[in-house]
């Protein structure tokens, strides 16, 4: 069951309930290492990365149990392995988060080298770099990132070369009970970073968000248990918003924050889309005037990377030119190959590419390579007439909670084989 095929043409409409955010339940389910009390976090999604780290947690001796949309944690000691193996690790580089914790509670933590990806070399210099600076040492031996901090992490003054979510989230992690004081610059303001520091403040750290880009961290000595719903995942609700509007529909997007999806939105209007919000939902309307809009991605509050594939689907079926420029990271193009075979007319120039928008698009058979390029090719498959065949759909459900299901309930022809 790694292929699926679409029937495209279907006008997609109705509604659909978003799910909690994968990226803000990673670093929270590693937040509850940090405590010995037991922790509950609901709204979370059913994907494969949930999995890795719910299995993640256990290896290391955090007993974590997720049924349905729930995941609990239990009441433990403090005799966790400090050692993160790479067959773990291999399987989702988000694991890096994982050493934060472990320094902060054993003082020392054996983390396999996390791999890159099809999107980017994904260095982790400034996660070892703000360790050191907080008193750790550490060595890399055998693709293990070896870190000790054998008198304790210390707090430190952190200015970020590059805005970075795991990094800001990393220093979160370890800094909530180092000795001292950190404050961290440049830190990433995305609101799955957010959602960490409420978690972390409401086990009892003392966290304050100075300025936009300015954390201060307060070391305490223990950390309670929590209780916590995860905020709504802002880059899936963005993906069946344009999923609709890809196939002229229309849809009622539920459980959402807009303010998370303000940039997305904002230009979706400019394009043509018809948008309405309330508090929590969204309804977006497809109109026969839409034209193009250029991108660039950027750090939060900027246009997020993990969209660029799905607007490029979008512009590439909207008459005239358009560019995209990714300034996040170096490689996430691998989907211009795969929509050019459906029919799209696409040129990249470095970290630019320039879209000219096609009549339609011929169902074909692609691949995918990552998470959103992948949802990017579904998206592709339901507006392309005649069959498309995707393939490596696993990492669909590394970050898509019911893809196939929802979009079926929305009036899709798309079925997993
Ligand atoms: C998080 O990855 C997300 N993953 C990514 O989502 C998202 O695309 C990315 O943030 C940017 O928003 C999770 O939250 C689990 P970064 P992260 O560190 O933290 C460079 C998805 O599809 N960098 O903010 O790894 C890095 O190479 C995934 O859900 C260094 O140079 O991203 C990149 O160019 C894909 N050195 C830039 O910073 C470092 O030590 C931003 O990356 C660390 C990062």
């Amino acid at each position: 069951m790694n292929k699926i095929i679409i029937n495209g043409g279907k006008r997609l409409s109705g509604e659909i309930k978003i799910i909690g955010a994968k990226n803000a339940a990673l670093p929270i389910l590693f937040s509850t290492l940090l405590t010995d009390e037991s922790t509950k976090i609901t709204n979370v999604p059913s994907l494969t990365d949930i999995d890795v780290a719910v299995e993640f947690l256990n290896f290391i001796g955090k007993k974590t149990i997720k049924i349905d949309n729930i995941v609990n944690t239990f009441q433990s000691k403090n005799n966790y392995k400090y050692i993160a193996p790479y067959d773990l690790v291999k399987k989702m580089r988000a694991s890096i988060l994982v050493i934060g914790p472990l320094l902060a509670r054993l003082k020392k933590a054996f983390v396999s080298f996390p791999g890159g990806c099809s999107i980017g070399d994904r260095p982790i210099d400034m996660h070892i770099d703000a360790f050191k600076k907080m008193g750790a040492e550490i060595f890399i031996k055998n693709g293990y990132i070896e870190a000790f901090a054998n008198d304790g992490l210390k707090g430190a003054n952190i200015n970020l070369k590059i805005q970075s979510v795991g990094v800001t989230e990393n220093i979160l992690l370890s800094s909530v009970l180092a000795d001292g004081v950190t404050v961290i610059t440049n830190a990433s303001c995305e609101p799955e970073v957010e959602d960490l520091i409420n978690v972390l403040n409401s086990m009892g750290a003392k966290i304050i968000r100075q300025k936009t880009k300015k954390i201060v961290i307060n070391g305490v000595k223990k950390l309670n248990g929590f209780n916590h719903r995860l905020i709504p995942d802002r880059i899936e609700a963005a993906t069946y918003i344009i999923a609709s509007a890809i196939t002229k529909g229309e849809i009622f997007v539920k459980n959402v924050i807009p303010n998370h999806l303000r940039i997305i939105l904002e230009k979706l209007k400019k394009s043509g889309l018809y948008i309405e919000e309330t508090e929590n939902v969204i309804h977006a309307k497809w109109t026969n005037n839409l034209c193009p809009q250029n991108i660039k991605t950027e750090v939060y509050p900027g246009f997020p990377t993990d969209v660029q594939a799905q607007w490029m689907v979008l512009m590439s079926l909207v008459d005239g030119e358009s560019f995209i420029e990714e300034n996040i990271f170096e490689n996430r193009f691998m989907h211009v190959a795969e929509l050019k075979r459906l029919g799209a007319n696409i040129y990249i120039n470095g970290k630019v590419v320039k879209i000219n928008g096609v009549t339609k698009f011929s169902g074909a058979q692609v691949m995918m390579s990552d998470i959103r390029a992948g949802a990017a090719l579904v998206l592709a498959g339901l507006a392309a007439e005649g069959k498309t065949i995707i393939s490596r759909v696993y990492h669909l459900d590394r970050g898509y909670y019911m893809f196939e299901e929802n979009l079926q309930r929305l009036g899709a022809d798309i079925m997993r084989i």
